[in-house]
């Protein structure tokens, strides 16, 4: 069970400001389950876990918006996975962008071991991402190490019309097209039911496909085939993540002040508009969890980013970034708080020697599990920047597992409803983004776009 304490705020802020953005958060709660606030059409993924594991019991007429997930899409996912086996694919390429690839990105990251492509006892392919940028060597690099390889494509677009994926997908598909003679059987497509280039491409092509639904945003739908078929195929276990995030699910359903999410929306709140605190930094202390940060800060940045407001989120992995962001969280300009990921338990067993000579002179941590010396450095840094002037949420996970990071995945998504609410934007839209697209496709010379390209052309 995720667990949000909320240890160094108080000496930043008073008690009775924390009960007045608890009441806030409250209402902001209540905005969320009476589906009554902006952006309403996009609530599908409040109910993703139960949905997906138990679609019988979703559909009961509970009057909220189940999202149209399939039955057996687990097992579909799990199909894809052994029918790719039987060809023996040792590399999946999963192509996409934003909410199509930051949240499976981070499920991979999170919940391989470290090194894991290296590995000689690996029992699944190595899952690589594209698309997410528009990087002419890494696509060269990609196809490169493609050519040696057994490979197959996962392509995920909601929209079915975006550039970077689109771009990476049309030279992947030529790719495998000239290589394989069952080119159709290796890729699989993620998008819209109905609508986009890339559904009316995968319906011509007979693509196996599944749906990302209609009232799921991009940043939300790690929960859909989007997150869970890169984690299956990499052999993952996502049925203990949507376990994770059923439990809290239900624990977030629950209207009080010690509700979790109520509580972060409310601090991080507080903190942003009472003490000036205008950057939340995400602080995680395993490389693993790095991606983590990742998705969050789109999850937030995409969602509270609008109407001249919003707090920045930015993200650290510790204890690489003390030696870098280090200073600059300590004694930089005060506008930052963090939110500390604490993890209570590793799920290995390394202990420091004793060596005769000492000339490291580490003795002293001899007999010491290398955990301690990172929770050691957690304690020092909480210590140290909170007197520099930054305060602390912390969110504490018992390990690092699936059904630990599917609660949390839930935990931020909830409490991301709740802090947009209390904050007074639309959480679910995002239409800040179109303004870079719509100068890029006149920059390309997309067709449609000849006036703005011809106005963007005067400016150079
Ligand atoms: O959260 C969002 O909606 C966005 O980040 C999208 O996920 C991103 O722009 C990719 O869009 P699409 O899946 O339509 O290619």
């Amino acid at each position: 069970m995720v667990k949000v304490n909320v240890g160094g705020c108080n000496s930043f802020v008073k008690d009775a400001q924390i009960g007045n953005y608890l009441a806030k958060a409250l209402v902001a709660f209540d905005q969320l389950q009476g589906e009554e606030g902006a952006g309403n059409d996009f609530l599908g993924w409040k109910h993703l876990p139960s949905a997906v594991l138990d679609p019988a019991s979703a559909r009961e007429g509970r009057g909220y918006p189940v999202p149209a997930i399939p039955e057996g899409t687990l097992e579909a996912c799990e199909a894809v996975r052994d029918a790719w086996k039987a060809k023996g694919v040792d590399l999946v390429v999963v192509v996409g962008i934003g909410g199509s690839y930051l949240g499976a990105r981070c499920a991979v990251e999170a919940l391989s071991r470290n090194f894991a492509g290296l590995r000689s006892d690996k029992n699944a392919p190595d899952v690589v991402f594209a698309g997410n940028n528009l990087s002419e060597e890494y696509i060269a690099d990609l196809l490169d190490l493609a050519a040696g390889r057994n490979t197959a494509c996962v392509v995920i677009s909601k929209s079915g019309t975006t550039t970077e994926p689109a771009v990476a997908f049309r030279l992947l598909k030529e790719f495998i097209e000239k290589r394989y003679s069952d080119a159709s059987e290796r890729i699989v497509a993620i998008t819209d039911a109905k609508r986009g280039a890339l559904k009316t491409l995968a319906t011509q092509e007979g693509y196996r496909t599944f749906v990302v639904p209609d009232n799921v945003g991009g940043r939300f739908s790690v929960l859909t085939p989007v997150g869970l078929l890169p984690i299956v195929l990499a052999g993952l276990d996502a049925r203990a993540l949507l376990e994770g995030a059923l439990e809290m699910e239900k624990a977030l359903s629950v209207r009080s002040e010690d509700n979790p999410a109520v509580r972060y929306a409310a601090l991080r709140n507080l903190l942003y508009a009472e003490a000036g605190k205008k950057v939340e930094v995400m602080v995680t202390y395993n490389p693993k969890l790095q991606y983590l940060g990742e998705w969050w800060k789109q999850l937030y940045g995409e969602s509270e980013g609008k109407d001249g407001k919003g707090i920045f989120p930015a993200s650290v992995n510790n204890t690489a970034d003390l030696h870098s962001m280090g200073q600059f969280i300590q004694e930089g300009e005060r506008v930052l708080f963090e939110t500390v990921i604490n993890v209570e338990k590793a799920l290995a067993n390394v202990v420091i020697g004793t060596d005769p000579q000492n000339l490291d002179q580490l003795n002293y941590l001899a007999g010491q599990h290398v955990e301690h010396c990172d929770a050691m450095a957690q304690l020092g840094t909480k210590l140290a920047h909170i007197d520099g002037g930054v305060p602390q949420l912390e969110i504490s996970i018992e390990q690092v597992d699936a059904r630990n990071l599917g609660g949390l995945f839930y935990f931020f998504e909830f409490a991301c409803g709740v802090s947009a609410y209390l904050l007074g934007v639309n959480p679910f839209n995002q239409p800040g983004v179109e303004a870079y697209k719509k100068n890029m496709f006149a920059l390309l010379g997309k067709p449609g776009y000849e006036e703005l390209a011809a106005r963007l052309k005067e400016r150079l």
